[in-house]
């Protein structure tokens, strides 16, 4: 299927069924995109909130990459291949790269909006190794989903 009629039908609801490792699949390159895009707006993010967001967005990107190599691995693990070139990521990706034009406060906007996005992937995940009986997939997704939701309310509570 093409790039393109395989996002709409994600937009649309899904009317083609994911598989799990598809799902899985999509997560490594949306976490390798936000990877680079956290260290963007590490690297430029500017004002009077510089350190403070300076150093979250290093604490962001460390903990993205740990939850790609967890996926990965995991995807792996059930016998899947996930992406591992920076071309798959890019055309596998639904989380866009950063735009250079952010100010702070878009920035936080923006990666509130991209962990809401994962954190509905992992759901979906979820309830697919639920269905194939991985209890591992699901467990390894749910501590995720925790982790992402603590995130979201911390830059939630930021923007006031
Ligand atoms: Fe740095």
């Amino acid at each position: 299927m093409a790039k393109a009629d395989s996002k709409s039908a994600n937009k649309a609801g899904k009317t083609n069924k994911s598989s799990l490792e598809q799902v899985l699949n999509e997560q490594v390159a949306n976490l390798n995109v936000l990877y680079v895009k956290i260290h963007n707006y590490h690297w430029y993010v500017k004002g009077e909130n510089f350190f403070t967001l300076h150093a979250k967005f290093e604490e962001l990107y460390d903990e993205v990459t740990e939850k790609m190599d967890a996926v990965a691995e995991r995807l792996l693990t059930i016998k899947g291949s996930p992406a591992a070139t920076m071309k798959e990521y890019l055309e596998i990706a639904t989380i866009h790269e950063a735009t250079g034009k952010e100010d702070q406060r878009a920035m936080v906007q923006t990666l509130v909006e991209d962990f809401a996005t994962l954190s509905e992937s992992f759901q979906e995940g979820i309830e697919l190794a639920d269905k194939a009986g991985d209890e591992a997939t699901a467990d390894l997704l749910t501590g995720f989903i925790a982790d992402l939701e603590k995130h979201m309310w911390m830059l939630r509570t930021y923007l006031g």
